[in-house]
């Protein structure tokens, strides 16, 4: 069927709305959650002057107002809010309005108790908090369905809008529910998926523990039970309640975009959160969007950071996306919770920049009085714009308000692909494993890191997606894999890829059954190994290894028994049960390479593999000298190459650059050095006779 045009395609990767945003905005945007329904009208007034202050051009607005636009079932109460779109839009500051779903009223729960979510023991969780629905609750949605409906009607033309900021952080707080209406949605996907329940049954492997369903009403969400509920049934509820989420997404996203065809749409993300398969998400959004929190006192907090910033990347295609949410200083929700100082405020607002943010907007505008949130920072704080707070705020939004160039340049794609994949996350930290002490966020922090210190982009992208364009794909683990994914990375490497694996990958389908034959079923034949026997390993019981070139290394949390059947040994296991046994494998493979590694290498052993294989594959960091603690990433426009070189060390240092470039933040270069004082950075810039090429070395 040819496309309509007239319908501009949904998903980051491609959206055309999304596109007008970026126009409209005109430069990296900047501003705040803001929620005047806190506050009276003198109040709003200030806060319109102090934004136009801070330079803020974008709020996200009204994100928790549902009980302030409709305080009663049949009463909707527009004027405070048309009153502050107006104001807003007289001061030139768009609005990405929320579709104020993410806290049900009072009014609501209480006449209609079922839409109440339920946890895995049958307790009910109760209203006075936030985000207290059950995602599969009809009434819930139909009640959201009708003030998004109004919502929609009543601004859809008003000249602050933007953009939507459909529910907040789906997921958050309550992530699945158990109760019966969910039980009920449950089992309709589950026939959707199998369609019968012989199918049902094989793919949940019932014949074990007596399990065997004879009709669809047995089936239930793994609720608590004697001991380990079904793993393939648990895999499919993590699958469900994402989707159920999703549907309450594309509910309320349906309708604005039925209303406003050219608004475009999106939703915050907690960074790479399990409960929700963010690719999944990506699909139906016309843009990403992210909240970010690292913690100030977490001396590795960038590289955490940039790891969630490449998914947003890799999930956008390269295109840009939003900072919708980080706190311009403490939060409030962790146990010790430190002030973010004024220099790490803008440095981690520009990296975001740097990885393809197009805006940077925090949570919240102005401190709140009370409420649950009181003691988390804001852009006004309690002590008002007189505060060093809003001053840094105010410094940073000049800043980013003097390059609007920079919003006409996007990120672009990476050269280098981290595979990463959410049933397989949900599958592998399920119970009754040979080892419980794996995280997939663990190892893949291990591997992203090296490739981020050494200067080379990474984009997360999900396994089965076209890897064209990418040189080196890094899979930490892929314990579950389905045959087409395995085979179309098997022809990419063919083809002139270049893999590196992790421990325990290849080893189940997608409903969680292992591939019958020697481990690791779908990745053995292009592995090249056969693994006999898991050995993981326990905290402290580390291994050593032995590579090639007579170094030495450690492994942590995992070994195996590994056999090589088409493959070269590049490290061996050295002492133990595994002594001599080999621990790290290459296969070539047609014009491409497969490499395999059997457990975690420490950190240096690590690095060093991934640069081997960066090399083997053709790749050149964007710098060519870099120091611990410097990140750089690049942006590109017609015409136009930026760079961002940042200093997320507490010492100052010097890098050195392969080009002449331009200063357009922070110091100039000298010749080819550039020197960063302590959390400093620079973005540099210089022409290009047209779109530079990504590969080339900076
Ligand atoms: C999340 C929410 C906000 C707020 C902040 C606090 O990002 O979306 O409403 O609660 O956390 O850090």
């Amino acid at each position: 069927m040819a496309e309509d045009d007239t319908q501009p395609q949904v998903g980051a990767m491609e959206s055309a709305r999304a596109a007008g945003l970026w126009d409209r905005l005109g430069r990296i945007a900047y501003g705040a959650d803001y929620n005047p329904e806190q506050w009276d009208e003198a109040t709003w007034a200030e806060d319109v002057k102090l934004m136009a202050g801070a330079g803020v051009n974008l709020v996200s607005l009204a994100i928790f107002g549902w009980a302030a636009l409709q305080p009663e079932r049949d009463w909707f109460e527009w004027s405070w809010l048309d009153r502050v779109m107006d104001m807003l839009a007289d001061a030139s500051i768009s609005v990405c309005l929320a579709t104020a779903t993410a806290s049900p009223p009072p009014w609501l729960v209480t006449a209609h108790p079922q839409i109440l979510p339920e946890d895995a023991d049958g307790h009910r969780l109760w209203h006075g908090s936030r985000q207290h629905f059950c995602p599969s609750s009809r009434i819930f949605r139909e009640h959201a369905g009708r003030l998004v409906e109004a919502m929609a009607a009543r601004y859809g033309s008003h000249p602050a809008l933007a953009a939507w900021h459909v529910g907040n952080e789906y997921g958050c707080h309550v992530s699945r529910c158990y109760c019966d209406e969910s039980a009920g949605a449950f089992r309709a996907w589950l026939r959707d998926r199998y369609g019968s329940l012989d199918e049902l049954n094989a793919a949940w492997s019932t014949s074990f523990w007596s399990q065997r369903y004879s009709s669809w009403d047995q089936i239930i969400p793994p609720r608590r039970a004697p001991t380990f509920p079904n793993p393939s049934q648990q895999l499919d509820f993590s699958r469900f309640s994402s989707d159920a989420l999703l549907g309450c997404f594309r509910h309320e996203a349906d309708i604005v975009r039925r209303v406003t065809p050219d608004v475009p749409v999106t939703t915050n993300f907690l960074g790479i959160f399990k409960p929700v398969d963010g690719f999944a998400w990506a699909d139906e959004e016309d843009f990403v969007s992210h909240d970010s929190y690292p913690d100030p006192a977490d001396p590795d907090a960038a590289v955490g950071a940039a790891m969630a910033f490449d998914f947003m990347r890799g999930a956008s295609g390269g295109k840009p996306w939003l900072l919708l949410e980080q706190a311009p200083s403490a939060v409030n929700w962790r146990d010790v919770n430190q002030p973010k100082p004024a220099a790490l405020y803008r440095l981690w607002s520009w990296q975001a920049v740097a990885h393809g943010a197009n805006g940077v907007l925090s949570f919240q505008w102005r401190a709140s009085r009370g409420g649950a949130e009181k003691f988390h920072s804001a852009m006004v704080p309690h002590g008002g714009a007189d505060h060093p707070v809003y001053r840094q705020v105010a410094e940073l939004g000049r800043e980013l308000a003097e390059h609007p160039e920079l919003a006409a340049t996007e990120p672009g794609r990476a050269e280098v692909a981290l595979l990463f994949d959410w049933a397989s996350w949900w599958a592998l930290e399920l119970p009754s494993r040979p080892s419980t002490r794996l995280s997939l966020l663990d190892l893949a922090r291990a591997y992203y890191e090296p490739l981020w210190r050494a200067g080379l982009p990474v984009d997360l992208v999900r396994p089965g997606s076209d890897l064209s364009g990418y040189r080196l794909a890094v899979a930490p683990n892929l314990y579950l894999l389905g045959a087409d994914a395995a085979g179309q990375l098997a022809r990419w490497v063919q083809g002139g890829g270049h893999l590196v694996t992790g421990f325990f990958s290849g080893i189940a389908d997608e409903n969680d059954r292992v591939y019958p034959g020697p481990y690791p079923g779908a990745l053995r034949e292009l592995l090249g190994v056969t693994i006999d026997q898991f050995w993981p390993l326990g905290p402290g019981d580390d291994v050593r290894l032995r590579l090639a070139g007579q170094q030495a290394g450690t492994g942590r949390c995992w070994s195996e028994e590994i056999r090589l059947h088409d493959a070269t040994a590049a490290g061996w296991f050295d002492g133990g049960p595994l002594d001599g046994r080999p621990a790290l494998a290459t296969a070539e493979r047609g014009r491409g390479r497969a490499s395999y590694c059997g457990t975690l290498p420490d950190a240096a052993t690590l690095a060093g593999w991934l640069a081997g294989a960066a090399s083997n594959a053709g790749l050149t960091p964007l710098l060519e000298r870099t120091a611990h603690g410097i990140e750089v990433q690049r942006r590109l426009g017609e015409g136009l190459e930026a760079l961002f070189v940042l200093n997320h060390d507490t010492t100052r240092r010097a890098v050195r650059l392969a080009g002449h470039w331009e200063p357009a933040v922070g110091p100039a270069p000298q010749g080819l050095e550039l020197d960063l004082g302590p959390r400093e950075l620079a973005v540099l810039r210089r022409g290009t006779g047209n779109q530079a090429s990504p590969r080339r070395n900076a």
